[in-house]
């Protein structure tokens, strides 16, 4: 039902964890099921430097969430902005269908950090 790459990330989720004084910390909560997930950013020079996730949630949800940090590492802010759920989920070789509003979090989760950077710059 899932994918090797998908039960890779969830078995061994990348970037678990916190950043203390994160420039952006971004949480988003899936209205279906409840399930939570939480993303804080380092930022240098526009570009992501550090990405961790915590979550609350599914398998699928924790596959997504580490699967988001590893493609926003290194991204410009711009370039992250342009992950989209979709894309995560592709990354991951796809999800059941039952399962794709799960990846609804990661991006999203990551957009708000990235929104709430930008706000804390005084964008
Ligand atoms: Fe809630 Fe997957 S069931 S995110």
């Amino acid at each position: 039902m899932y994918s090797d790459k998908v039960m890779d990330h969830f078995s061994n989720p990348r970037n678990v964890g916190e950043i203390e004084n994160a420039d952006g910390v971004g949480e988003v909560g899936n209205a279906s099921c409840g399930d939570i997930m939480k993303i804080f950013l380092t930022v240098e020079d526009n570009v992501i430097k550090d990405v961790k996730f915590k979550t609350f949630g599914c398998g699928a949800a924790i596959a997504t969430s580490s699967m988001v940090t590893e493609m926003a590492i290194g991204k410009t802010i711009e370039e992250a902005l342009e992950l989209t759920n979709a894309a995560v989920a592709e990354a991951l070789d796809g999800l059941p269908a039952q399962k794709l509003h799960c990846s609804n979090l990661a991006a999203d989760a990551l957009h708000e950090a990235i929104k709430n950077y930008k706000e804390k710059q005084g964008e």
